[in-house]
C-alpha cells in the first residue's frame, strides 16, 4: 500500500493542512499500514528531489479579496537552499504550502524535478517533503519519533538509537528522550519534529519557521546544523523565516517577499550590498534615508559624491539609502572646526543622541543640527545612524557631542 492510497482531504485550515502532511496522516493508521505508507513516503524522499519551479502562481484564499500569492515566481536549483524572508502576512507559508501541495492554487504552475505537479494532491505529489511541526506520533516517545524514519529505512537498532540520541542532544532534548511527545510543550515538540526531519536526511526539506520556538543559543546552533547537513547531503531546501539574520546566515539565496511575490532574490551579500528596491534595503539590515541630488548614476549627499546602484532614481531631492557602516563620523572640537584625525572636508554637522556599544561594533545615533532637511523629512529633524568598529569610536564620545557625518563612496540606492 502506498501513501498515495491514504485518503487525504483538502486542507481547510492551517491546522488541517498540517494534519494532511503525510507524516501526520500516518498518525491515524496502525500497524503494517503505518510502516508501508511511511516506506513509500521515504522511498520517494530518496529517489525524488531536484529543482523546483513555481511559475506565476496565484493563491486566493476562499472569501479573500487579496491574493496571498500574486504571480509568484521561484526557481530553485537542485541542492540549493533558498530562504523566503518577509514580514508577517506576506505569503511565505502560503508559498511553502502551495509548493507542498497543501494548498490548491488558482493560477500558474509548479514543477518539481522538471515534472508538472500542479493540481496533484499532496499525497500523490512526487516530491519529498518533511514538515517539522505538529506531525509527531503521540503514542511514541521522543526518541522513537526520531528513530521512526530511520527504522523504515532499514537502519539497524543500535545505529538508529545512536543517531536519534545525537539529534535529540542537538536540539537540547537528550534528557527528554523517553517522554511521550504529547506530554511535551509546543516548543519541545517542535524540536523533536526538527530532530526527526534532520535524522532521515531527506532530499527536499521544507521548513516553516522551524527555529522560532527555540532560545537564541540553540537557535544559532541548530540553524548552523541544518545548513551543514543540507550542504553535506545536497538537500534542496526551502526555509521560511522572518528573521533576517537567520536568512542571511544559512541561505544560498534569499528571496525577499512582499505582497505575495518575491521582490528580489539573490545571494545574501548581493542582497545586502545591492538591494533593488527600498523595501528590500530596509528589510535587510539597517539603512539611513538621506536627502540627495541624483543624476541616476551618482548622487551628492551632505556634499559627498556617492555612486548609485542600478535602478536608482534621478531627481532633486531623492532619498539615498546609506548603510550605517558606510557613514564616517568625526568629532568636532570646541572651536567648531572639524577634529584632528581624518576630519572630513565634506559632511553634515550632527549631535550625538545615543551610543549603543555592541561589543565588536558601536552604533551611534545622531541628530543633524541644521533644520535644512526638516521639511524633506516630514517635519522631523533628520537622524543619522553610524556604525563603526568599537575601537574606532572617538575616545570619550558622549551624547550631546557635536560630530560631522559623511557618507562614504560606496554604491547606494536612490529612490
Ligand atoms: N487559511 C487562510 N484563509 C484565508 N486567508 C489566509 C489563510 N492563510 C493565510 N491567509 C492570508 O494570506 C496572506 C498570507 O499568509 P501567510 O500565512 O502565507 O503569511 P506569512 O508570510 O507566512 O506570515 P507569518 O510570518 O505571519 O507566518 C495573509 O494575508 C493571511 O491573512
Ligand atoms: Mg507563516
Amino acid at each position: 500500500m502506498s501513501l498515495a492510497e491514504h485518503n487525504v482531504t483538502a486542507p481547510k485550515t492551517d491546522e488541517d493542512a498540517f494534519k494532511n502532511d503525510p507524516n501526520a496522516t500516518l498518525d491515524g493508521v496502525h500497524g503494517h499500514d503505518v510502516t508501508a505508507a511511511a516506506k513509500a513516503l521515504l522511498k520517494d524522499s530518496t529517489t525524488r528531489g531536484g529543482g523546483i519551479q513555481m511559475q506565476d502562481v496565484v493563491k486566493i484564499y476562499p472569501g479573500a479579496t487579496k491574493r496571498a500569492l500574486d504571480d509568484f515566481n521561484l526557481d530553485i536549483k537542485p541542492g540549493e537552499m533558498v530562504v523566503l524572508l518577509g514580514g508577517s502576512g506576506c505569503g511565505k507559508s502560503t508559498a511553502l504550502r502551495s509548493l507542498a501541495g497543501l494548498e490548491d492554487i488558482q493560477g500558474g504552475r509548479i514543477l518539481v524535478g522538471g515534472q508538472d505537479v500542479t493540481g496533484v494532491p499532496v499525497n500523490k505529489r512526487d516530491m519529498a517533503m518533511v514538515f517539522q511541526a505538529y506531525s509527531l506520533f503521540p503514542h511514541m516517545t521522543a526518541v522513537e519519533n526520531v528513530e521512526f524514519g530511520l527504522e523504515v529505512r532499514g537502519v539497524g537498532k543500535a545505529e538508529r538509537r545512536r543517531i536519534a540520541m545525537e539529534q535529540l542532544e542537538l536540539v537540547g532534548l537528550k534528557d527528554q528522550a523517553g517522554k511521550y511527545t504529547q506530554q511535551m510543550s509546543g516548543g519541545q515538540q517542535q524540536r523533536v519534529a526538527l530532530a526527526r526531519a534532520l535524522a532521515i536526511k531527506p532530499r527536499v526539506l521544507l521548513l516553516d519557521e522551524p527555529l522560532s520556538a527555540l532560545d537564541a543559543k540553540v537557535r544559532v546552533q541548530l540553524r548552523d546544523e541544518i545548513r551543514r547537513i543540507q550542504l553535506n547531503t545536497g538537500t534542496t531546501t526551502v526555509f521560511v523565516t522572518h528573521d533576517q539574520e537567520e536568512a542571511l546566515a544559512v541561505a544560498d539565496r534569499v528571496g525577499v517577499m512582499n505582497h505575495g511575490r518575491i521582490e528580489q532574490i539573490a545571494a545574501p551579500q548581493d542582497l545586502y550590498r545591492r538591494p533593488a528596491t527600498e523595501y528590500v534595503a530596509t528589510f535587510i539590515g539597517l539603512t539611513n534615508r538621506l536627502p540627495g541630488v541624483s543624476d541616476g548614476e551618482e548622487a551628492v549627499v551632505f556634499g559627498q559624491r556617492v555612486p548609485l546602484l542600478p535602478g536608482s532614481k534621478k531627481g532633486d531631492p531623492v532619498a539615498v539609502l546609506v548603510r550605517p557602516e558606510n557613514i564616517a563620523l568625526a568629532r568636532v572640537d570646541g572651536t567648531g572646526a572639524a577634529g584632528a584625525a581624518g576630519a572630513p572636508a565634506t559632511g553634515e554637522r550632527a549631535r550625538v543622541e545615543v551610543i549603543h556599544f555592541l561589543g565588536a561594533v558601536a552604533r551611534v545615533d545622531c541628530v543633524v543640527s541644521s533644520d535644512e532637511f526638516v521639511h524633506w523629512n516630514k517635519g522631523e529633524r533628520l537622524k543619522v545612524t553610524v556604525q563603526l568598529p568599537a575601537n574606532e569610536l572617538p575616545e570619550g564620545l558622549a551624547p550631546g557631542d557635536e560630530v560631522v557625518v559623511t557618507p562614504r563612496a560606496v554604491a547606494a540606492l536612490a529612490c
